[in-house]
């Protein structure tokens, strides 16, 4: 059985319209007109145990709200969740003590105490034996080089720093499911490839199931084999993040490096120009063309070096994300 099953979910949230202005307020207090924000609608997905997917679309697509109706944090409108054997919007301790959720938007640790405060609390609340504590604790300041942070007030601390402390705190009771929502936002590359360490560390050494959205292609490449990808409520594709490169990536990036300078007018026959001085181009081309496109490059024009590349994952999703077939 998998680990979360999520079938038909929708959650619509009742926004109230109201015009700016001080006539509008008045007259807001005798009518407000009311309207149905769907942010999930008919959202179905399984995932197994140990699985890292990554849940990825564009702003506003319903990717939190979905954690957190898997979380119990929101209940939905309509639709079944199991998550462990559990329904999250039960929020029963037994469930609860099973997951951990990161956002990176929000902070979870006590604000004017040391990280190592908000720890102890924790350890309380999930019943964490002494042992169990000391050795995960232990693991967790040797893989994200905390030792020297923990003591400090969490205030006091930077982003990075204080993002690696979410981890700890949401990690500590070692649950077997986990939600991130955006987990290296704002966090520099050095930070951000720590977390995304991490991340693998658990996934591979608890077999940790792991949810993950971000809008960092880095962490989605780096970690999910499988991406959810949801558009205005709407899963629009789930399956291997390769396959959707396959599905949707229509061109190819070429990239040629010349003895002799090549004018612009030679190369723009075979495709659009990305880049380029005359001694080097790179250009795009449709995945029919790019073959022949190659070879008659090659067999043409004095080329040194030749590289051929799939088109970045961003600009593929990009792609999804306008096309609205
Ligand atoms: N509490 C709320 N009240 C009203 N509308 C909400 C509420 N929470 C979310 N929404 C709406 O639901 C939709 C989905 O929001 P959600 O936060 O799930 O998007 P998201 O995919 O996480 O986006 P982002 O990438 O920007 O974080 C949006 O249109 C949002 O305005
Ligand atoms: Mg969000």
């Amino acid at each position: 059985m998998s680990t979360i099953q999520v079938k038909n979910l929708t959650r619509t949230f009742q926004i109230f319209d109201k015009k700016p202005g001080l006539g509008a307020s008045i007259k807001s207090i005798f009518y407000r007109p009311q309207r149905t924000v769907h942010a999930v609608e008919n959202v179905s997905f399984e995932i197994k145990q140990g699985e890292l997917v990554g849940f990825i679309g564009p702003n506003g697509a319903g990717k939190t709200t979905t954690l957190k109706c898997l979380s119990g944090l929101l209940y939905p409108s309509s639709g079944n969740i199991s998550v462990l054997g559990f329904k999250p919007s039960d929020r029963k301790y037994e469930y609860l003590n099973q997951i951990g959720f990161v956002m990176g938007q929000k902070n979870q640790l006590w604000w004017d105490i040391p990280p190592q405060e908000t720890f102890l609390l924790n350890k309380a609340i999930y019943n964490i034996s002494d042992t169990d504590y000391q050795k995960r604790l232990d693991f967790f300041i040797k893989t994200l080089d905390i030792g020297d942070i923990i003591s400090v007030q969490t205030k006091k601390l930077s982003l990075g720093q204080r993002m690696k402390c979410e981890f700890v705190a949401a990690l500590l009771h070692n649950p077997k499911v986990l939600f991130l929502d955006e987990p290296t936002i704002g966090l520099d590359v050095i930070a951000a490839q720590k977390i995304r360490d991490f991340v693998k560390e658990i996934n591979q050494q608890f077999k940790t199931t792991v949810i993950l959205t971000s809008h960092n292609m880095n962490d989605v490449e780096e970690l999910c084999k499988r991406v959810i990808l949801i558009d205005q409520g709407r899963i629009k594709f789930d399956g291997l993040l390769s396959n959707l490169t396959k599905k949707f990536a229509e061109l190819k990036i070429l990239k040629f490096v010349f003895e002799n300078k090549i004018s612009k007018t030679d190369i723009k026959k075979f495709g659009e120009i990305v880049d380029g001085d005359g001694y080097s181009y790179t250009i795009k081309v449709s995945k029919e063309k790019y073959l022949s496109v190659a070879s008659k490059i090659l067999t043409t024009l004095p080329v040194t070096d030749l590289n051929i590349e799939d088109t970045p994952i961003e600009d593929v999703i990009r792609q999804v994300y306008t096309d609205k077939n």
